[in-house]
């Protein structure tokens, strides 16, 4: 696969073609996400539920996201790298460059923050110097003590205004993506198609620009209850490598995630 730029993810947001988001934490995976045509990997912060058996991404530091992205970078065949800023490594404008510079440094092309409209300072900031930023809105899990645990955001009419208000102001700011975590699928859709940068979904429904999972959500290998956003592509495929192809398939083609998948 030659190389993908933002160019090439904002031209198939263009164009109405969907692409694919996978986590990936090493250069294995990285190597295998990649060979598999998905066309971005997100060296998650869900790394510390994942990896370390944390049972939250707060504990994640700054120096464990730029071990993991240097490692998906060295495995990494052509797919857009994309890494988050962990819990309060972005709290002001200039600890948001700081961080950023060591995960851009470490090999990510395009750092992800989660939170809303006060983004915008950090966001233009990053941007302005060279760093593109994808905004993650809806269920944000660094702030799961304030949400109040794991649960779907913007079912108010008051939430999901919120939530698109944030969505154009981010854009207006710089972003140049945005991520949408459990959010109903109405409002998801209606976000995707009021802005002009490409949205990426996890249990968003099926009409955003792209779509992520967890690596091991989609492998089935995640103990315990999996949300119901969640497909298990190893059950009909023969492979890591297969499921890994079927999932970008799948995105591409619209048959996931479907309906089911989503939340009203
Ligand atoms: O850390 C992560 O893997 C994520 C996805 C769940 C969107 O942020
Ligand atoms: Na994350």
């Amino acid at each position: 696969m030659s190389n993908i730029t933002l160019h090439t993810l904002s031209a198939r947001k263009q164009a109405g073609e969907k692409f694919a988001v996978l986590t990936a934490y090493d250069a294995t995976f990285a190597h295998l996400v990649s060979s598999a045509d998905i066309e971005m990997i997100l060296v998650g912060d869900s790394l510390g539920m994942v990896l370390q058996g944390q049972d939250s991404t707060l504990p994640v530091t700054v120096e464990e996201m730029a071990y993991h992205t240097a490692s998906v970078a060295r495995g990494n065949q052509g797919a857009m790298i994309m890494a988050d800023l962990p819990f309060m490594s972005y709290a002001t404008p200039e600890q948001a460059m700081e961080s950023a510079a060591v995960l851009m440094q470490a090999g990510a092309q395009i750092v992800k923050l989660e939170g809303g409209d006060w983004l915008c300072e950090s966001v233009s900031l990053l941007a302005e110097r060279g760093v593109p930023v994808c905004a993650h809105l809806g269920l944000t899990p660094q702030a799961v003590n304030k949400l109040g645990g794991y649960r779907v955001q913007g079912r108010d009419r008051q939430g999901a205004l919120k939530m698109l208000e944030d969505a154009k102001r981010l854009e207006e700011a710089g972003a140049s993506m945005l991520l949408l975590e459990c959010v109903p699928s109405l409002l998801a859709d209606e976000i995707t198609r009021n802005v002009d940068i490409p949205v990426i979904g996890i249990g968003a429904g099926p009409h955003t620009d792209a779509q992520v999972l967890v690596m091991h959500d989609m492998l089935g290998i995640t103990p315990g209850r999996t949300p119901k956003f969640v497909k298990n592509f190893m059950a009909e495929a023969d492979s890591i490598q297969d499921a890994f192809r079927q999932y970008g398939e799948q995105v591409r083609d619209g048959r996931f995630p479907a309906e089911e998948h989503g939340f009203e």
